[in-house]
């Protein structure tokens, strides 16, 4: 199946779960609006649909992967609404829309974000669709990949570094916590459900190692050389807060050539696990390749 079609039918399979699960969420009206908002407003459910992909490598019936890929997608979008808020980033359009703090109000998107991040462990926690000791790994895997340890200390790290030069290796630290511990997480879990041995595991983690960094990569270049309407959120919002993001750093092309050098390396690291899902090998350009 081509890659593009693979991901369409992901993701409207997931879309109906997701939207299901934080329509049914029992919350204060304001709060539950924010939620909803910030989930339906979209967004390429990216993470989610690599998480299916690793578990299709190992086992067809999607059925187990649906719940931690929800409590992930609610991970990365609390992350984003906290992103854009004016302490953070300060960002007023986020997913083609209004940010949460914009269209509601600051405390309204902090607990909703706070809402998300909680209801994610809730989900794993309450799915009858997982044995005991799965959920024990997914919580553990989701802790430490969204927690002060990964994309946390990503975030502080990234917010440390603005007004500052760093060096190469100092932002490839930040960028594997702040975005490529969730992606890490994303391939580890899905391997790990769909059946996945221990070696298999641990040989698939440099493939995801390597898409995360991609990934931000090209959301820097995007930040420089995208198009505001189809990526859905501001341009030059990096350049305007002074960050370190890799264009400042090495050039635009410089940017480019690291890009293009990390996807030949994933793509390697995917030969060296002989995985041939061929779905896992096309996530790669398109990760390189995408334009929001
Ligand atoms: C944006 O993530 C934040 C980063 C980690 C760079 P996405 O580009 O996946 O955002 P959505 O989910 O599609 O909106
Ligand atoms: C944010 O990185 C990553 C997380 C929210 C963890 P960015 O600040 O670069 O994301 P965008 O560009 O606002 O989407
Ligand atoms: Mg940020
Ligand atoms: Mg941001
Ligand atoms: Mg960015």
């Amino acid at each position: 199946m081509k890659f593009t079609t693979y991901m369409e039918e992901r993701r409207d399979l997931f879309n109906s779960r997701l939207t299901a699960l934080v329509n049914g969420l029992k919350s204060p009206e304001q709060l539950k609006s924010s939620i909803v908002y910030s989930i339906e407003a979209g967004g390429k459910r990216f993470r989610p649909i690599l998480m299916m992909a690793a578990f299709e490598t190992f086992h067809h019936e999607l059925d187990k992967v649906f719940v931690p890929a929800a409590s992930l997608e609610m991970i990365h979008t609390y992350s984003l609404i906290h992103d854009d808020l004016p302490a953070m980033d300060d960002d007023d359009y986020r997913r083609g829309k209004p940010t949460n703090h914009k269209q509601y109000d600051e405390a309204t998107a902090i607990l909703a974000g706070d809402g998300l991040l909680t209801e994610a462990f809730h989900l794993i926690a309450a799915t009858p669709l997982l044995k005991a000791e799965e959920k024990v790994f997914v919580m553990k895997e989701l802790a430490k990949a969204a927690g002060p340890e990964g994309m946390v200390a990503g975030q502080m790290l990234d917010l440390d570094g603005e007004h500052k030069s760093l060096t190469i290796e100092e932002m490839n630290h930040i960028h594997l916590l702040k975005t490529g511990q969730l992606i890490r997480f994303a391939v580890r879990v899905g391997a790990y459900l769909g059946g996945a041995t221990p070696p298999q595991i641990e040989a698939l983690d440099d493939y995801a190692t390597s898409l995360g960094l991609i990934f931000q990569i090209q959301d820097d270049i995007l930040d420089v050389v995208g198009n505001q309407d189809t990526l859905g959120k501001p341009i030059g919002s990096d350049e305007l807060a002074d960050k370190s993001t890799y264009p400042k750093i090495l050039g635009l092309d410089g940017a480019i050539r690291h890009k293009l050098e990390v996807m030949e390396k994933a793509k390697e690291a995917l030969r060296q696990a002989n995985i041939n899902n061929g779905i896992l090998f096309e996530i790669i350009d398109y990760l390189g390749n995408r334009d929001h």
